[in-house]
C-alpha cells in the first residue's frame, strides 16, 4: 500500500492521509517511518486511539521507549494528574527531547485528551533544514564544536508565573550532557542538536557561546523552517525527535490541557560532525 500525504508547509510537516482502522494494521508502517525523517513531523487527524491503539501504534514504526515509565506519560500543567507539572513549564522553550541520554528518542508521539481553551499549539522546528541554509562560513565555525545540555534550563528561558522562579532556583542545573552541535547521521546527512537546554558551548567564551546558541536559535525557529500545529481531537502528531526541535505555545493558567505520549527509542547516537 502506498502512503497518502499533504504537506502542512513548505519544509516541515505533512499530513498523512489514512484511516484508523489501516493507520493499525503496520502496513504502512515502514512509509510512515521514511515519511517521518523526510518531514520532520506527522499528522494523523481523525484516528481517535485509546491508549492501547496509541501504543500498538506507535510500537508498529518503531520499538516504543520505555526508559520514562510505565504507561503512557501524561503531558499536562495539572498537579492532581502529573505531580511533575510544574517542570513542564520547560516545553515552551525550544528543546529536542531527552538530550539528557547520549541516545535519545528516535521520536516522539503525542495525542491530546484535553484541549487549550486558548493557545496550547505545539511549534516544530526542522533542524535539518536550518543546518543546511546556514553560510558556509557558519557550517566551518560550527562544525566540531559541543554544547552542554541541561534539561533545567529551559525553565530559565521561559516567562514563569510569579513565585515560580525561587522554585527553579532550588531545582539547581541537575545532570547535564555534553553533545556535538552537528549531527552527523548515518544517512550523511547533518542537522542541529539545539534547544534552551543548551548552557554553553565548550571551549568557548560564555558570552560569545550564549550569543552563538540564541543566533542559531533564532535562525532556526525562522518561518520557512517550523510548523504551528493546532490542536483537534482526534489527533496523533508524531515527530521525528532527531532532526526538529518543538515547543508548546503559552495557554491559560489552570488549563486543563492534557496529552498522552509515548516515545520511540532513540537507534542513533549523538555522533560529532
Ligand atoms: C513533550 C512536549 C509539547 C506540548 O511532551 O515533550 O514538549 O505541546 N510537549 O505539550
Ligand atoms: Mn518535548
Amino acid at each position: 500500500m502506498s502512503l497518502t500525504t499533504r504537506d502542512l508547509s513548505p519544509a516541515i510537516g505533512s499530513e498523512v492521509i489514512a484511516d484508523a482502522a489501516s493507520l493499525l494494521s503496520g502496513s504502512l508502517a515502514a512509509e510512515i517511518k521514511a515519511k517521518l525523517t523526510e518531514r520532520g513531523v506527522l499528522l494523523f487527524r481523525d484516528v481517535h486511539f485509546d491508549d492501547e491503539e496509541l501504543n500498538a501504534f506507535a510500537a508498529s514504526v518503531s520499538p516504543i521507549d520505555n526508559q520514562d515509565e510505565k504507561g503512557n506519560f501524561k503531558v499536562t500543567m495539572d498537579a492532581e494528574i502529573n505531580p511533575m507539572a510544574l517542570i513542564l513549564y520547560g516545553t515552551r522553550a525550544w528543546h529536542m527531547d531527552r538530550l539528557d541520554t547520549a541516545l535519545p528518542p528516535l521520536g516522539t508521539l503525542l495525542s491530546p485528551r484535553v484541549l487549550s481553551l486558548e493557545g496550547g499549539e505545539t511549534e516544530f522546528a526542522n533542524t535539518y533544514a536550518a543546518y543546511e541554509a546556514l553560510s558556509d562560513e557558519d557550517k566551518a565555525l560550527i562544525e566540531d564544536l559541543e554544547v552542554e545540555h541541561t534539561t533545567a534550563n529551559q525553565l530559565r528561558n521561559v516567562e514563569l508565573p510569579a513565585g515560580l522562579e525561587q522554585i527553579v532556583d532550588q531545582l539547581g542545573m541537575g545532570t547535564s550532557r555534553i553533545h556535538p552541535l552537528v549531527w552527523r547521521h548515518r544517512s550523511g546527512r547533518k542537522s542541529l542538536v539545539l534547544g534552551w537546554t543548551a548552557t554553553r558551548v565548550v571551549g568557548m567564551d560564555p558570552a560569545e557561546g550564549d550569543a552563538l546558541i540564541a543566533r542559531l536559535i533564532a535562525h532556526a525557529e525562522q518561518p520557512q523552517f517550523t510548523y504551528r500545529h493546532h490542536w483537534r481531537m482526534g489527533d496523533v502528531v508524531m515527530w521525528d525527535n532527531t532532526g526538529t526541535m518543538h515547543r508548546v505555545q503559552p495557554f491559560e493558567q489552570g488549563s486543563k490541557r492534557y496529552l498522552h505520549r509515548v516515545t520511540l527509542a532513540g537507534e542513533e547516537p549523538l555522533v560529532a560532525a
